[in-house]
């Protein structure tokens, strides 16, 4: 009756067998049909609803799996065969631990937020990175923006090329694929435009992956004829060809290894993988070559971390995360030195550097290091540069050829523009300190990063990375992301050869 329709007695005991009727309704109402129902017009009714996409169904439902996914096994990168233990001539212990903390902001965080710091951070990351450029064999010596446009007639063919350094404002691509941004430094802001060629070179890779806002780079070009644009014949980011890694010497061939997000207190949490690697650390001949772990971050889930976090806790109380964690920690064998960094989820301030943990949060602790992240520090002379990594997603987003999957091209596109976390006002949240802390000023030996929860290994442009692995399983988030997690998987780095190693525990 509400749809206007009258059902035929014959058609009687069909409808009483329906499960529901509104959608029989919806159909009706939407073929514009009305009176007499009878067992043609049921017919073509039911048909519509076949055919239609069950709209009152979650929609999570077509576009994820409902029933618990089966994790896919992580990939097993063991590389032992040139992980040799003749290469570990003493057991761990007998190796005098040599731990100096080059950066660490804990204590040292001077910004007061103004808009002076925010002024003093920026021009420090011009002149650090500036200073790096001119390392590089440039074309020519680099101006300041108002001196080239003030000459830019003078410069406005490729024979009177120039050279400038500065800040990328709102990089972008135009509609013929050429990249555009504009280039500030003190003394004025420029308009430049790199074109999309059909080569392969340098300038093509930028083209190709974009820029960051807030990068700092130099760019020889020349202006265009009515001298509002620079036509850009070459970007150049600090040089770095092959970095030749420090190593600890001969009689301290110890190993650290490296992970992160282990999310404790989340009830992905996984703890039977946590209990085989603590056993493999007392019983594996390896593990006796382990005189460092190094957590970059998130040992613990945190509380208020997302809306509706508390129901995915097991443990929902703070303290008696941090206080489990280093309880876990201290099942690890008496020789393994732990170096921790907090990460987004923990309980220090969000904005980077972000210092350590607080010390009553520390009480449960032994034989461990509380640092800041990032935080850059040489263990028996070996330079390692320790980042959570929140910043990734900014390089995903700003640079396509950084994806969720591959979180190691945003470590080497850091490495490349040396700085962790180039954009302000992105998703990494910035402290400005006068001094911009999140220059890599040195080239590190091994770079560690976190934070997305994938696992890879390689050697870039001669500096060990390491994304390490999490400790926590898929979460519903990441299901409904489609994104696979890789956890458990211990990274183990020889500190006098270098050689690494991805031991899995899953
Ligand atoms: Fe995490
Ligand atoms: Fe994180």
């Amino acid at each position: 009756m509400q749809a206007g329709l009258l059902p035929a007695r014959s058609v009687r005991d069909r409808l009483l067998a329906l499960p529901k009727i509104e959608p029989l309704i919806e159909a009706a109402n939407a073929g514009g049909h009305k009176g007499l129902l009878d067992e043609n017009l049921l017919d073509k009714l039911l048909s519509e609803i076949k055919k239609k996409p069950k709209i009152s169904e979650p929609i999570a439902r077509t576009i994820a799996p409902i029933e618990k996914p089966k994790p896919k096994p992580a990939p097993r990168m063991h590389q032992l065969d040139h992980y040799r233990l003749d290469d570990f001539p003493i057991h761990a212990k007998d190796v005098d631990a040599e731990i100096t903390v080059h950066f660490d902001i804990t204590g040292n965080s001077v910004t007061e937020g103004k808009k002076e710091d925010i002024r003093s951070c920026f021009n420090d990351r011009l002149k650090q990175i500036r200073r790096l450029i001119l390392d590089k064999n440039l074309p020519n010596r680099p101006i300041g923006v108002d001196e080239a446009i003030r000459y830019r007639k003078r410069y406005n063919n490729r024979d009177d090329a120039f050279t400038i350094i500065g800040l990328v404002n709102e990089p972008r691509t135009t509609k013929n694929g050429h990249l555009i941004f504009s280039l500030e430094d003190s003394s004025g802001q420029v308009t430049c435009l790199l074109s999309q060629r059909d080569e392969e070179d340098e300038n093509q890779t930028i083209v190709h992956a974009g820029l960051m806002d807030d990068d700092a780079i130099g760019v020889s070009g020349y202006f265009s004829q009515t001298g509002d644009i620079i036509y850009v014949e070459d970007i150049h980011f600090p040089p770095l060809t092959q970095h030749n890694k420090r190593r600890s010497s001969e009689d301290q061939a110890v190993s650290a290894a490296f992970i992160s997000d282990l999310h404790l207190g989340s009830k992905t949490f996984l703890e039977p993988q946590w209990h085989k690697m603590i056993r493999w650390f007392h019983d594996d001949p390896l593990a006796k070559t382990i005189r460092y772990l190094v957590i970059s971050g998130d040992g613990v889930d945190g509380v208020g971390i997302y809306p509706g976090q508390d129901k995915e806790l097991n443990i929902p109380d703070l303290f008696n995360q941090y206080s489990r964690l280093g309880t876990m920690l201290q099942e690890l064998p008496d020789w393994v030195e732990v170096l921790l960094l907090p990460g987004n989820h923990d309980a220090v301030r969000p904005a980077e550097p972000q210092p350590a943990l607080d010390p009553e949060l520390q009480t449960d602790y032994n034989n461990t290091l509380f640092v800041g992240n990032p935080c850059d520090f040489s263990l028996n002379g070996v330079r390692v540069l320790s980042y959570h990594g929140v910043s990734i997603m900014d390089f995903v987003s700003s640079l396509r050829t950084v994806t969720f999957d591959t979180p190691e091209a945003a470590m080497r596109a850091m490495i490349d523009r040396r700085h962790l976390a180039p954009s302000w006002g992105g998703k990494t949240p910035l402290s400005p300190e006068p001094e911009d802390r999140l220059v890599i000023a040195e080239v590190p030996d091994i770079f560690v990063t976190g934070h997305v929860h994938g696992h890879h290994i390689e050697t870039y442009k001669g500096v060990n990375l390491v994304h390490s692995s999490t400790w926590q399983d898929q979460t519903d988030y990441q299901r409904m992301l489609g994104f696979q997690p890789k956890p458990c998987i211990l990274t183990v780095v020889n500190l006098h050869t270098h050689a690494m190693a991805a031991i899995p525990f899953v």
